[in-house]
């Protein structure tokens, strides 16, 4: 049984990265030339990341955390606009592991989750989803989600692949959804739900036409915070974990995208990262997870 302790990470390289508060930025904005300048160069090809990643973050978040109505109409007032983490990976014979370490800051109580303090995220594709090596968490941010401008309280990040195209928003039959799962159509979702001093409650998730909790859980989670408050948080994934969740394989590059919801927050007030890449043991990739 390999085991999260078992990893010297005192040894393992940490990477910076920046997330920003994207306030209501969701792929249909991006894709309005008025409201995103990026928008043509994207579609002839370019990634989010070749423009804004390690560079606009933090001006970035911190204009829209308290931009004016058409960007941001339900500011929280004192919310800092940005949160960076100190990312790691590894892997052994049976699990990948990433440990992520961020400090939240000075946060106000937004009140939104009342269960949860601190909740960070990861998604992560194989290649399979449209788009999500391009664009990472966006291509699962939609203006009809709750809390984003046509927002609907029901609906939650999904991909447009689920929908009926031309039907208005309409989700495709349970049997065309089900072929999409069965061939690897959906984002793995992983989550830390945290509580100072208390045990982190894992969820082990996707996101096709909804984002939905697995019925077979697989990821495992660990987290400790320091007195300074800062917390170390532990995603420990089986590479091979069979039907519903993408084989993790050495030779196959993975998109994976990262978001932190600090101050008692939910839904589209986090803080979210551009796409990176994940690979096994060697290749050309933001993070190599080598054998521990
Ligand atoms: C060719 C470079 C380029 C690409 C590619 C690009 N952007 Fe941008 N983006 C810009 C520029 C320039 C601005 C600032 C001016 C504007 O909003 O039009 C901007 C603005 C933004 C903003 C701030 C919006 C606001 O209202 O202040 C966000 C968030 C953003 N981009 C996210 C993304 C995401 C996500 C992608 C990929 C889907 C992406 N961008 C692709 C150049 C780019």
């Amino acid at each position: 049984m390999g085991s999260a302790q078992a990893v010297n990470w005192a040894k393992v390289p940490a990477k910076k990265i920046m997330l920003l508060y994207p306030a209501q930025t969701s792929f249909e904005r991006l894709m309005s030339q008025e409201r995103h300048s990026g928008r043509k160069r994207f579609l002839e090809g370019k990634n989010c990341l070749a423009c804004h990643g390690d560079i606009d973050e933090h001006p970035v978040g911190e204009s829209l955390v308290h931009a004016e109505p058409a960007k941001e109409p339900t500011p929280i007032l004192g919310k800092p606009g940005f949160l960076d983490l100190q990312v790691q990976t590894a892997h052994d014979a049976e699990n990948l592991y990433v440990r992520l370490e961020f400090d939240p800051g000075k946060q106000p109580d937004a009140g939104m989750d009342k269960d949860f303090e601190t909740k960070v995220s990861m998604m992560m594709d194989d290649g399979t989803v449209p788009d999500s090596a391009r664009a990472g968490c966006w291509v699962a941010c939609h203006d009809d989600a709750a809390s984003m401008a046509r927002g609907k309280d029901t609906v939650t990040k999904y991909l447009y692949s689920s929908r009926i195209p031309g039907g208005g928003g309409d989700i495709k039959t349970p049997e065309d959804l089900e072929k999409m799962k069965a061939a690897g159509e959906y984002l793995e979702y992983w989550q830390a739900r945290l509580n100072p001093g208390a045990k982190p409650v894992a969820v082990d998730g996707y996101v096709l036409d909804k984002r939905a909790a697995n019925t077979d859980p697989v990821v495992k989670t660990e987290a400790t915070r320091s007195k300074a408050g800062v917390w170390a948080v532990i995603f420990t994934r089986k590479l091979m974990a069979g039907a519903g969740h993408k084989d993790i394989v050495p030779g196959k590059t993975y998109t994976i995208g990262f978001s932190v919801h600090a101050g008692h927050t939910a839904k589209r007030f986090h803080y979210v990262s551009y796409e990176r890449t994940l690979v096994l043991d060697d290749g050309k990739a933001d993070f190599v997870a080598t054998a521990n």
